[in-house]
């Protein structure tokens, strides 16, 4: 089983790589902002706990997005692999997420971070607030706190895994295909 964290701020192109990603190695997708989206679709009360969060751009709580992984992990006993994306953000989502491996003899393999600039993440989000009904991408303050969000509890998450050697930062600005072509390279440097 081979475990892939890839990391990044908001916008900086984790959905759409994991996209390229999950099709090359059959790793399974889970994505923490799609499941809670979709939560908010269904109007779940786990949804209704979230949106409020989610539309201020604030990390929802750490005990409801672990026991998501959780679940996900034991619906899904027969996946070859994972491939997390938005999870973990915090250093104690990072030592839940290592513990629910461990018990499951696994752990993680590679976190990829993709490193965008500022300017560019606000304008991509920006961007696709236009057409993404995504509460959090139309307005710029929102935008703005996710960032800040993720300078003040996420980035930690990166230096939580490099103590054990396992980072590798990846320039997410260019095309999509040069992106997901370093992101492959390092990968198979990993696993030779
Ligand atoms: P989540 O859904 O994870 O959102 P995010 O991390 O803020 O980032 P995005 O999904 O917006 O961006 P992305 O990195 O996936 O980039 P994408 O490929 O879409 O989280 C949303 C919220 O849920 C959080 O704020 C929080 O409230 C909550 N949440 C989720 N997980 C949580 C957790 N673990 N703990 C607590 N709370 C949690 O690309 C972005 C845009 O850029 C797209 O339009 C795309 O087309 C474009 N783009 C992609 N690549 C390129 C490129 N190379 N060049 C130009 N444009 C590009
Ligand atoms: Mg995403």
């Amino acid at each position: 089983m081979f475990n892939i964290i890839l990391f990044g701020p908001p916008g900086s192109g984790k959905g759409t790589q994991s996209e390229r990603l999950i099709a090359k190695y059959g790793l399974k997708h889970l994505s923490t902002g799609d499941i809670l989206r979709s939560e908010i679709a269904r109007q779940t009360r786990l949804g209704l706990e979230a949106k409020g969060y989610m539309d201020k751009g604030e990390l929802v709580p750490d005990e409801v997005v672990i026991g998501m992984i959780q679940s996900a992990l034991e619906e899904n006993p027969e996946a070859p692999g994972f491939l997390f994306d938005g999870f973990p953000r915090t250093t104690a989502q990072s030592e839940a997420l290592d513990k629910l491996l461990a018990a499951q003899n696994t752990e993680i393999g590679l976190v990829l971070a993709l490193m965008v600039s500022e300017e560019e993440l606000v304008k991509r989000l920006l961007n696709r607030g236009r057409t993404s009904g995504r509460s959090d991408d139309n307005n710029e303050e929102v935008i703005r706190a996710r960032i800040t969000e993720y300078h003040k509890k996420t980035s930690a998450v990166a230096e939580y895994y490099q103590k054990f050697g396992k980072v590798r930062y990846v320039p997410g600005e260019g095309s999509v295909d040069e992106i997901f072509t370093s992101l492959l390279n390092e990968i198979e440097q990993r696993r030779s």
